[in-house]
């Protein structure tokens, strides 16, 4: 097996080695992502679908080439449902205000979790604040999973819109999101899928899922930041409204505001986009391609296995999803404030996140605002998890507080 760390420059640097362990809040690049994209600053530095000339032609096709490449990652089944974004954030801002917006009415509910990011509740508490809408939220169960069972209980013919991500980022479960699209359809609402801690794990099939709206963020999977992706049923992007406009975005207009927009995904896409970064997200996917998406699961389920075992022994740790289907381990040293652990990792060369990770009402289910979080990926070493474990083992109050005097 070819060893994929090689690829990553970060992971090379003899004067500053890393232990890398926050790969839920963004991923390291491999040479050929930043190729593409010094490709482009260098040598290829100009706009795309505005220029007549042949550079412009040529970097216009590889930027909609790219719009194929995520297509045939995801198995959408057209290219034009395909939308670049700045990220997973930007895609469910626009399907809230584009869509729920637009269809919401006062009485009508939005489904979601207490495991949502920010990013997935956020924008429909605006859009229940604005449309008359009620938020409602699906029960977890005991170990913090949604179950389809539970979506079940939750629907009724209010329910207009059902929100939640493949996989949560705090808890590392995965929904079952092809049952619960089947149950969401029954009520004739729709289901918007947060992908982003799902897509750089696992193979994703859009039309197998049947979800109608897909998001995700190419920063998470080797990619640049800044870039993501709306994915959307045709006729859902088509009856979508996008939130900005500009320039691209529009066939014409006049001096008395008559406006003829492009079809989607172009409507959505006004401005100059972030052409490096598409490229960039281009080159990661293939990248991704390469070393195997079985590969991938196989290997994070291998060293998400081995930390667990050894974390799970230190009996100064609590561990708050044991069960979880993902590579990620969210936990606390006992009596020790999570951040302080966090800084605590860092002078023994480990990287991880602390916090809330963004998902601010988890706390309902958790009963702990903050936790530390060791999240993998398949660049990982059993070497990296030997070095995080023997880190968790030294931390306790007294070391976490001595690194601040
Ligand atoms: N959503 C990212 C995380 O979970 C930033 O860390």
């Amino acid at each position: 097996m070819r060893d994929f760390r090689r690829d990553f420059p970060i992971l090379n640097d003899a004067n500053n080695p890393i232990c890398y362990l926050d790969n839920s809040a963004t991923t390291l690049k491999p040479q050929s992502v930043i190729n593409a994209i010094t490709r482009y600053y260098a040598h290829e530095s100009v706009n795309v679908h505005r220029g007549d000339y042949t550079l412009s032609y040529k970097v216009s096709k590889e930027y909609e080439d790219t719009r194929e490449v995520v297509r045939r990652f995801i198995n959408a089944k057209y290219t034009k449902e395909i939308v670049y974004t700045s990220g997973t954030t930007q895609s469910l801002n626009t399907i809230a205000y584009g869509y729920g917006e637009k269809y919401l009415k006062a009485g009508d509910i939005i489904l979601i979790d207490v495991a949502e990011h920010a990013s997935n509740v956020l924008p429909w508490f605006r859009t229940a604040e604005k449309t008359g809408a009620k938020i409602e939220y699906i029960e977890l169960d005991a170990d913090g999973r949604i179950t389809a069972e539970n979506v079940r209980k939750a629907m009724n013919e209010h329910v207009k819109i059902v929100s939640i991500a493949q996989v949560g980022n705090v808890l590392g479960y995965t929904a079952p999101i092809k049952e619960i699209a089947s149950i969401v359809h029954e009520y004739g609402a729709i289901l918007v899928v947060d992908g982003a801690q799902s897509v750089p794990h696992m193979k994703v099939d859009v039309q197998d899922l049947d979800c109608d709206f897909y998001c995700f963020s190419a920063h998470k999977m080797l990619g640049p930041t800044g870039i993501g992706v709306m994915y959307g049923k045709y006729e859902l992007l088509e009856a979508t409204d996008p939130f900005m406009l500009g320039g691209g975005s529009n066939a014409r207009f006049d001096r008395c505001m008559n406006l003829l927009m492009k079809e989607a995904p172009y409507k959505f896409e006004s401005g100059t986009p972030a052409i490096a970064s598409v490229l960039g997200m281009k080159a990661a996917i293939e990248y991704l391609e390469e070393v195997g998406m079985d590969y991938i699961e196989a290997k994070e389920h291998e060293l998400h296995e081995y930390a667990l075992s050894k974390l799970s022994k230190l009996e100064h740790i609590v561990i708050y999803n044991p069960k979880a289907d993902n590579a990620i381990i969210s936990f606390n040293v006992k009596d020790v404030f999570a951040q302080d652990t966090a800084s605590f990792l860092s002078t023994q060369g480990v990287c991880c996140r602390a916090g809330n990770h963004c998902a601010k009402i988890l706390v309902d289910y958790m009963g702990e605002a903050n936790s530390v979080r060791c999240s993998m990926y398949f660049y990982n070493t059993k070497e990296d998890i030997d070095k995080f474990i023997d880190a968790c083992a030294k931390a306790n109050k007294d070391t976490c507080l001595d690194i601040f005097f």
